[in-house]
């Protein structure tokens, strides 16, 4: 096992899906634990993507821990389909469910990770009370939707603010960190607390996918 300081959850967004078994392959071949699959639904963001039957076709094929991230109205609708599709996290929006609580007890009688989303203008404190019942949060670093966006700066304070409450409550959820995370950014996303990476366009456009994930894991 080599020294990892950050894990790496590489975004298929950015795959071609054409090839997506390609894709799988190459982030198992650089022998990452993580694969994140965004799920949009031309509602909560602008964007569609894919959903469970095309989760539960690539789960044939990969043994990668996979990483639903949810963009979609009303989670709860959905929480056991995901789950039937082979889904091991499951994470909703705060924003796109009016009761929180009751959804992150679906994804755990389920028997899958725990994860809840914040957009860049949700404040971590908005989620204060569900830090407890979760596995991972996950910081969106730019509005959900797309790929290839920029870092939002302002996300480093919200890290920050996670991170201190995490160790203030002697919490044990993992941060994920979304959207815009590259080799120019990634030292400061570290150091401000996060724990894992979701990147899409960096990694999948890296000319050599190998260095690029050395460089990100030191
Ligand atoms: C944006 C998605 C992200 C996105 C990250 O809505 O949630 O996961 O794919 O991709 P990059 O790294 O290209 O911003
Ligand atoms: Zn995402």
């Amino acid at each position: 096992m080599r020294e990892r300081s950050v894990l790496i959850n590489p975004s298929i967004l950015a795959s071609d899906f054409s090839d997506i078994l390609g894709a799988l392959d190459l982030i198992s071949s650089l022998e990452l634990d993580y694969v994140h699959l965004d799920v949009m639904d031309g509602m909560f963001v602008p964007n569609i993507t894919f959903g469970p039957k095309f989760i539960k076709d690539i789960r044939k094929h990969s043994d990668l821990v996979f990483d639903a991230h949810l963009m979609i109205e009303n989670p709860e609708r959905y929480v056991k389909i995901f789950s039937d599709a082979g889904c091991d996290i499951i994470t909703v929006h705060k924003e796109a469910t009016r009761h929180l609580n009751r959804t992150l007890a679906m994804i755990r009688e389920e028997g899958k990770e725990v994860g809840v989303a914040i957009n860049p203008s949700t404040s971590v404190h908005e989620i204060e009370c569900d830090l407890v019942n979760v596995d991972y949060v996950t910081l969106m670093s730019v509005n959900p939707g797309f790929g290839g966006q920029r870092f939002i700066p302002e996300s480093l304070r919200k890290i920050r603010a996670l991170d201190e409450i995490r160790k203030r409550e002697g919490y044990e959820f993992r941060i994920m960190v979304d959207g815009g995370v590259n080799l120019k950014n990634h030292i400061a996303i570290k150091e401000a607390g996060a724990d894992i990476l979701i990147t899409g366009e960096a990694f999948f456009k890296a000319s050599d996918p190998a260095a690029f994930v050395e460089e990100m894991e030191s």
